[in-house]
């Protein structure tokens, strides 16, 4: 076994810090008494800004999927119809999930190399005269490529069509923008184990007014999910069952460490080693697989493999060699990509660090690649003699 730290290099689970390690381990409490009170009425209004919302956020002790059923099953019926972009693996995941439901998802194609081109969105629901599409729901950083997709051009889009605007940004909060009152979003949500640097466990979701009305409406069952009964006891500092105590511990403390950095330095140090990060896959000589620079996410990078490797056995030598972990090609993309996180607790020496190992193992699994990507990333850290900064 390597000594030293594991790299877990995966666009998340991204790896905890002490601090947070240190707020979680916490003895429980009573979660209907005033100490969980007090700690439910901070983290449900800490939250909102990381979301850019003053409306209610729902925190489920559940993982990201959790959170996709909840919008569905809130605010939709069965045959339903919805507009969704193949944007990956993880916009085709949630579509699927919505089929299960009998929703009937209008999918539009994609290459799994660009983001969600608005102007189909526009033009599906300029046809839509009888306003048959009830929800336009869309991944923003889709987790499986590296492309953020521009989620105002996308409610821009949609114009006065009175669809719901459904938001996946699981692993965009806290590492990139997110605007859930701005945009215009009816639907924001999230996940603990990306950008908020905790473990998988809880999901968040940002819900609008016009969302919470269409639950008076929605007829899919729904009963642990139900917004209304969650809203009505989150006011009181409360949730209708046993909150994961111990994880909210965990959110006060990764939300008071977002706020003491900045919330705009944090996006900033985010988009500073994702530069750096596709600087030395261009420096290899391999592809980034989102193709379009205008969206290139500040969370993670994925990297193309030369025709005739594969990515998996790529990733099986970088981890018995040098003990670090990267996301795998998902869906279409498995064997044919890998993935580099640079998200959460992260800096320009762990990325470093990364890159390195990754340049080691291209070597040692024969991949074809040129001389020179660990040094376009220090070189994109220390223009003109000067170490860039990574806040803004
Ligand atoms: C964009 C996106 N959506 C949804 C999910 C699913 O979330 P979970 O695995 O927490 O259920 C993920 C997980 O990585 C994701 O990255």
């Amino acid at each position: 076994m390597t000594q030293g730290p594991h790299f877990l290099q995966i666009p998340g689970p991204s790896p905890v810090p002490e601090r947070i390690q240190r707020a979680i381990d916490h003895q429980v409490i009573d979660h209907r008494g005033p100490q969980f009170q007090k700690l439910g009425h901070e983290v449900l209004e800490g939250i909102k800004p990381l979301f850019g919302t003053t409306q209610p956020v729902i925190i489920y002790p559940a993982s990201g999927t959790g959170a996709w059923e909840a919008a569905i099953v809130n605010t939709l019926s069965a045959g339903d119809r919805v507009l969704m972009a193949e944007t990956g693996q993880f916009a085709t995941l949630w579509q699927k999930l919505a089929t299960r439901w009998g929703v009937a998802v209008d999918f539009i194609p994609g290459d799994w190399r660009h983001g969600v081109d608005a102007a189909t969105i526009a033009a599906k629901l300029a046809e839509d005269k009888a306003h048959a599409i009830k929800a336009v729901m869309v991944v923003h950083n889709e987790t499986s490529t590296g492309c953020l997709s521009d989620i105002a051009a996308v409610r821009k889009a949609m114009g006065d069509h009175p669809a719901l605007l459904m938001v996946d940004t699981i692993s965009g909060l806290g590492s990139a923008p997110v605007h859930h009152d701005a945009w215009g979003a009816d639907v924001t949500v999230s996940g603990s184990q990306k950008g908020l640097m905790l473990p998988p466990g809880l999901s968040f979701t940002a819900v609008s007014e016009k969302a919470l009305a269409a639950t008076k409406t929605a007829t899919l069952p729904r009963s642990y999910w139900d917004w209304q009964e969650m809203v009505q006891f989150n006011a009181k500092g409360f949730f209708p069952y046993t909150p994961a105590s111990t994880l909210l511990y965990g959110l006060k403390e990764a939300i008071a460490m977002l706020n003491e950095e900045g919330l705009e330095n944090v996006f900033a140090r985010h988009q500073r080693l994702a530069e750096a990060c596709r600087a030395a896959v261009r420096g290899w000589g391999l592809e980034i697989t989102c193709l379009d620079p205008k969206v290139y996410s500040p969370i993670l990078t994925g990297v193309m493999m030369p025709a005739g490797h594969d990515a998996d056995n790529f990733r099986k030598v970088a981890l018995e060699h040098f003990n670090i972990s990267y996301g795998a090609g998902l869906g279409k993309l498995a064997g044919k990509a890998f993935r580099i996180g640079h998200l959460g607790d992260c800096n320009e020496l762990t990325l470093m660090a990364a890159l390195c190992a990754t340049e080691m193992t291209l070597k040692l699994a024969g991949v074809p690649h040129k001389a020179g990507g660990v040094a376009a990333a220090m070189d994109s850290f220390t223009q003109d003699g000067k170490k860039l900064r990574l806040s803004a």
